[in-house]
């Protein structure tokens, strides 16, 4: 039984087999429309969630499968104490996958070590968010055409955001892959992953505080909210929630390719006067989050369709 926890439990190879299922599932939905016909997802979210959640399930639907599951601690039984080793216990006699969000970093390891069904972290605190990188992936792939010889900056916070460290463990195992990483130094990018993953990796990377200067050089711009939930204090997240706003006055400054991803939601680091930018993909990207989670459910199930 197969589990998705870390971007890394995914070879390159295995990955290059999700995108391209998705790739075909975008050209003939209706042929996958049954094939996850009497499988139930469960999903188990302890953390607010709008896109993860409902593309999941609107992934699940569109194989023709169901969907059961909570939105909250609050409405299930960890309200009352419950543990998730625990929990999956009883829904693994419920459901034959699920996918589990949970604020604490691990949940979901410790939920698949006692699960009886593929278990899919959608996000465990500001450690990985799997899924959102087979999302990424795939619009890369899609709207850049390659997943190799990129400059990525990623911008905004990353020390709390979990979708840029999964994205990093995995864009580092493609050729000539950089980082231009734009951040505040309240918000840098962890010592695990710059020392562990960048390093490691010997992957060229500089760090930044000013997104300007490094604008021209980027063929892809991968912004991030400020993630409000994992701060100590409220006033530091005060004092740095609007550290970059992507303008059209900024945009300016890029390449006429460069493509702008946000995983969502957005509060105020992109303006809105950017949406309307042809390079601006970032409700495409929700989109493809839907086709990614239903290549991976297929897969994770065993599913196959001739
Ligand atoms: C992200 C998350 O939950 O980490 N959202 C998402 O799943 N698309 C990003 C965020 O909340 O800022």
């Amino acid at each position: 039984m197969r589990h998705l926890i870390s971007p890394l439990d995914l070879s390159v190879t295995e990955l290059a087999d999700i995108l391209n299922l998705a790739e075909d599932i975008i050209r003939d939905p209706a042929k996958y429309s049954e094939c996850c016909h009497g499988k139930k997802l469960a999903t188990l979210f302890y953390e607010p969630s709008t896109r993860t959640r409902l593309s999941f399930e609107a992934a699940m639907l569109n194989l023709g499968g169901s969907v059961l599951g909570f939105s909250s601690a609050d409405s299930s039984s960890a309200s009352k104490g419950e543990s998730v080793a625990d929990t999956i216990r009883v829904i693994s006699g419920y459901a034959d996958i699920c996918a589990m969000r949970h604020p604490k970093e691990g949940a979901p390891l410790v939920a698949s070590m006692y699960s009886e069904i593929p278990v899919i972290n959608a996000g465990d605190g500001g450690h990985n968010h799997p899924t959102q990188t087979l999302t990424d992936l795939l619009t890369i792939k899609n709207l850049k055409g390659r997943l190799d010889h990129l400059t990525i900056g990623l911008c905004g916070d990353l020390k709390f955001g979990r979708t840029v460290h999964s994205l990093i463990n995995a864009m580092v195992r493609y050729p000539e892959i950089s980082f231009v990483l734009i951040s505040p130094d309240e918000l840098k990018l962890p010592t695990y992953i710059r020392e562990g993953v960048l390093d490691k990796n010997q992957i060229p990377y500089k760090e930044v505080r000013s997104l300007e200067e490094v604008l021209p050089e980027l063929d892809l711009l991968y912004m991030t909210r400020v993630q409000k939930e994992r701060f100590f204090n409220e006033e530091d997240y005060i004092r740095l929630k609007d550290t970059y706003i992507l303008d059209a006055k900024k945009m300016a400054l890029a390449k006429e390719d460069m493509l702008v991803l946000h995983p969502l939601p957005r509060v105020n680091e992109i303006a809105t006067e950017v949406d309307s930018d042809p390079r601006a993909a970032y409700f495409k990207q929700a989109k493809y989050g839907v086709y990614a989670r239903m290549a991976l459910i297929m897969t994770l199930l065993g599913v196959h369709v001739d």
